[in-house]
């Protein structure tokens, strides 16, 4: 990058081109900070606002009438909110179903699908995987009467950054059922080749699922084309749903008739629903893997937000996403901070297809690294041991905050500010 493009002229030159830019004025920015994590929790946005506030309003007015003459009817919302996040995944309508929260659909899902015969045991996670992944499968083993310590077979990382696909595909064995990864490493933004890792999964008889909560309406996936089997995410990160909203699923149609492990009336056949028989008829798609009445406060601000993705386009927030990752790690080596006295370090994939929708920053002082960033009105999140996460979000942040955080980061080394911070994580971090 040269001195030129490194500028702010510049920076504020790329904003004024971006046809995403006009989306920023619909959330409500945290004054006086840049905020960079909306890879862990999504800002607000007025959209969501007014869809929690049609909710309240309809509730106020229709009472039990709003489950069929609410707008969307609240009976089939799930089904509704389904529909509008199949293209973010490349799956049909019915494959997609906005319910439960994400290990609660992890554990939905895995019940059905994780299904151990003779020496077939297996389930395949990873040494970087988020710690509720691994202790809901644990319990999953567990309650098949396996052994975790033996059937949860982790393949460890390389690097300590990311997962090398060959090795996933090599614990692939005979002993394996089921590989249960994540789309995106939620600590280094790595990745996975979703596509490969299917097909090695399927030649080798194993079922396939990921965890797609780091790429949820960050990167666009084509699950119908690879044949994956099943995955979930939540709403709260690239979704914009707010704190513990609820989250959706996906379940290949070719899987549809199963019985999910974990029945419950709302999925069951909607139309019979209310004959209230004992006997189950699950609904005909991946509604049938709904457990539960659907959380309307929980699913407006959804609703509100998976509109405006559909406005914005899935293949042009990754383009942003891209282009804005791709700038802040120029401007950072532009700036020397991947030298001393600075030595951050990258450990996110300089491939573009290996990226997610965040930058992993990391220091030998990352937990004071991040206070004293918040000190300075930037607002990342950290992750042991050294990672601060920095996610720019193509519906609000703009290339001018990019280029501000990358001085931020050279500030609180060069004014000794992070050293003044406590030592040691805050208790949410
Ligand atoms: C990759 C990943 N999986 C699972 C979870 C757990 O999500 P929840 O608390 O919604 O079950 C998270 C939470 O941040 C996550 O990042």
């Amino acid at each position: 990058m040269t001195a030129q493009l490194a500028s702010l002229e510049h920076a504020r030159s790329l904003d004024a081109a971006d046809p995403l830019a006009p989306f920023r004025e619909r959330f409500y920015l945290p004054e006086g900070t840049l905020y960079f994590d909306g890879n862990s929790l999504g800002l607000l946005s007025k959209d969501a606002e007014a869809a929690v506030l049609k909710t309240l309003d309809q509730w106020k007015t229709l009472a039990i009438g709003g489950w069929m003459g609410a707008d969307p009817p609240w009976f089939t919302l799930g089904e509704e909110m389904g529909w509008l996040s199949a293209p973010l995944v490349g799956a049909e309508a019915d494959e997609v179903i906005v319910t439960g929260t994400t290990t609660v659909n992890l554990h939905a899902l895995v019940s059905t699908f994780y299904r151990p015969e003779g020496d077939r045991r297996g389930i395949i996670a990873n040494g970087l995987d988020f710690p509720s992944d691994i202790y809901a499968l644990q319990s999953q083993i567990a309650i098949r009467g396996g052994d975790p310590d033996r059937d949860l077979v982790i393949v460890p990382s390389r690097d300590g950054r990311t997962i090398e696909e060959d090795d996933l595909i090599a614990a692939m064995t005979d002993r394996v059922a089921l590989a249960m990864l994540p789309s995106v490493l939620y600590r280094s933004g790595q990745l996975l080749d979703i596509a490969r890792l299917t097909a090695a999964a399927h030649e080798r008889g194993v079922l396939i699922g990921f965890d797609c909560a780091h790429s949820a309406g960050s990167v666009p996936h084509h699950f119908d084309r690879d044949e994956v089997d099943f995955a979930f995410w939540c709403g709260y990160k690239y979704l914009n749903g707010g704190p513990g909203s609820v989250g959706a699923l996906y379940v290949n149609r070719r899987h549809f008739g199963l019985k999910p492990g974990l029945t419950g009336w709302w999925g069951y056949h909607k139309e019979r629903q209310f004959d209230m028989s004992h006997s189950w008829e699950g609904a005909s798609g991946a509604g049938a893997w709904q457990i539960s009445t659907n959380p309307q406060l929980s699913a407006a601000p959804v609703l509100g937000s998976l509109r405006m993705v559909a406005e914005a386009g899935i293949d042009r927030l990754r383009e942003k996403s891209l282009a804005m990752t791709n700038y802040l790690i120029a401007l950072m080596e532009e700036r020397g901070l991947l030298d001393a006295p600075y030595h951050y370090r990258i450990g996110t994939p300089r491939e573009e297809c290996r990226r997610g929708g965040h930058v992993s920053v990391e220091h030998d002082a990352g937990p004071r690294i991040a206070k004293a960033l918040k000190q300075v009105g930037v607002i990342p999140d950290f992750r042991p041991p050294d990672v601060v996460r920095l996610a720019p979000i193509p519906l609000y942040t703009s290339y001018a905050d990019i280029w501000q955080v990358a001085q931020k980061l050279r500030e609180v080394i060069d004014t000794g500010l992070y050293l003044q911070m406590p030592e040691g994580r805050e208790l949410v971090s």
